[in-house]
């Protein structure tokens, strides 16, 4: 039935599947981006179907909208609202503080002011993202077009006055073309080895004039879902400080499978 899922995808559709339980009638949800939140914005769209829920969802790129209004999630723009119910998104990589990298998918300062902006904020991974430190994932930095060569160049001041010894700086591409935010921004792809005090760099690198946001999302994952390929799911509630592991329920991950006609 799962047959054409790779494993990687497995994992994503698990904790997804697992993340919409959170998801109660009457709430405003933030909806990430990227492929494991296209997962859980799937299976949000059946269940709010199957229940008959009345959603609002703020989506945070272009790409989710879209994907939200096809199965069927009733949308609005961020500036419509003040506060999520819940926001649920992916990440590029999680420490054991719950600190994480995010922006692979080019969307991190939406998808920042929608987390800071949520009551709960709902982290879904495939376990591969777990590390003990950050850093193997290049930090995504969104910047202002203008002045480019300028924040490039104070970025890399800032990493050399707080010791990032071993360091890059690469402009993110699409093409032969700088690649460009849903908001017209440029990313900044910071390549650290490894990332000492999170929130004294996000900090540091937030004060540089050209900079929008970094993708260090600090103190802000509420409960983080990770899942494997094999259907064990570990849920940790970073505010209570407990953690649950078991498995998926693999009858209704295959009926989920075939709702989604994969
Ligand atoms: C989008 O800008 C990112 O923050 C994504 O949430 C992150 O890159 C995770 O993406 P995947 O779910 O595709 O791994």
């Amino acid at each position: 039935m799962t047959g054409s899922l790779s494993s990687v995808d497995k994992a994503k559709l698990t904790a997804a599947m697992r993340s919409v339980e959170y998801i109660e009638d009457g709430m405003c949800v933030g909806l990430g981006t990227g492929s494991t939140s296209s997962w859980m914005i799937r299976c949000l769209g059946l269940k709010a179907r199957r229940e008959n829920l009345n959603l609002t969802c703020v989506p945070t790129s272009n790409s989710t909208e879209k994907l939200a209004r096809q199965v069927g999630l009733k949308t609005i723009d961020a500036d419509k609202v003040k506060e999520m119910d819940v926001t649920i998104d992916g990440a590029d990589q999680v420490d054991g503080e719950f600190t994480l990298v995010k922006g692979g998918g080019g969307a991190l300062l939406r998808e920042k002011i929608i987390a800071s902006s949520s009551s709960l904020m709902i982290v879904i991974a495939d376990s591969g993202k777990r590390v003990e430190t950050l850093g193997a994932y290049p930090l995504p930095v969104e910047v202002a077009p203008f002045g480019l060569p300028i924040t490039k160049s104070q970025i890399d001041d800032v990493l050399g006055s707080l010791n990032y010894i071993s360091r890059s700086i690469g402009l993110r591409m699409n093409g032969s073309k700088p690649f460009a935010t849903d908001g017209g921004n440029h990313i900044l792809d910071l390549n650290l080895a490894r990332i000492g005090n999170a929130g004294v760099l996000s900090s540091h690198l937030n004060m540089v004039p050209g900079v929008v946001e970094n993708g260090l999302f600090v103190n802000m994952c509420d409960i983080g879902i990770f899942a494997d390929d094999k259907g064990t799911v570990e849920t940790r509630n970073v505010k209570e400080g407990d953690t649950r592991t078991d498995d998926a329920d693999m009858h209704a991950f295959d009926a989920l499978v075939a709702e989604l006609g994969i």
